[in-house]
């Protein structure tokens, strides 16, 4: 069976409330009816209750982009999976690069949050991905590897249906440089064989991975052709309606 696509919008730190509703009413007009794959919009945690209200009886699912590990507590500045959950919001991204790069994020504090945000009945979106200087060292499989084995530590076999694997390689976000659809599609196809050697191959061939890095409304068409990649993780092209409508039809 094809594995249900998944197009989610990381709309990074861009859009105030206002904007954000006023977003969601020229998208919803065009991704109507698309219902042939998952259409999400991952926003910054202050416009999660205007963009819930805006999206609510659409088809479009709310995420957030970060998630505390810690159940509650004297965190000062961070949001727990409980209050995403309460808030309406679906899905989480977790790891993404910029988070490690910027936020100390490490493989370690990802598979918490990872795990957090799991056993609160959120969908995670992992990121995985090489840096430029890694890929030219020919260690891009070991570095994934790792990434999705550790951000995947006592995660178990029924939680894995929550589980949505992005790979975007650190050199191809918002650099305008994609992988080519045969780079994305080798890599995704890697990660499916670490899923498989841990969870067995029909928990690997059911599990949605994802592509992030340029993708726009010019090659989101070849990349969601490609038979490993199941998505995709959009960062600029999400913040114009028109060009995230295009991707939208391109996974149908
Ligand atoms: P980009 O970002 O589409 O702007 O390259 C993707 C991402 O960081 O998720």
């Amino acid at each position: 069976m094809a594995r249900r696509k998944v197009i989610a919008g990381n709309w990074k730190m861009n859009m105030t409330p206002s904007q954000a509703k006023a977003f969601i009413e020229e998208l919803y007009p065009c991704v109507k009816g698309k219902h042939g794959c998952d259409i999400v919009v991952c926003v910054p945690a202050i416009n999660i209750p205007a963009v819930v209200k805006a999206t609510a009886g659409t088809c479009i699912k709310v995420g957030a982009q970060n998630v505390h590990f810690a159940k509650s507590g004297a965190f000062t500045g961070e949001i727990s999976a409980d209050m995403l959950v309460d808030a309406g919001v679906k899905y989480v991204v977790i790891g993404h690069s910029e988070r490690r790069q910027y936020f100390a994020e490490t493989d370690e504090t990802v598979n918490a949050r990872t795990k957090a945000a799991l056993d609160a009945g959120l969908k995670a979106i992992i990121c995985v991905g090489e840096l430029l200087s890694e890929r030219e060292q020919g260690i891009t499989e070991e570095v994934v590897a790792k990434q999705t084995k550790l951000a995947l530590l006592d995660v178990t076999e029924e939680q894995m249906k929550n589980v949505i694997i992005a790979y975007e390689p650190v050199w191809a976000i918002g650099t305008g440089k994609t992988a080519t659809a045969e780079q994305a599609d080798e890599v995704c196809g890697f990660i499916r064989s670490v899923i498989a050697k841990k969870y067995g191959k029909a928990i690997a061939n059911a599990t949605a991975i994802q592509y992030g890095g340029s993708m726009n409304a010019k090659n989101a068409a070849e990349l969601l052709a490609m038979p490993n990649i199941d998505g995709g993780l959009i960062g600029g092209a999400s913040l114009k309606a028109p060009d995230f409508t295009v991707i939208v039809e391109a996974a149908q």
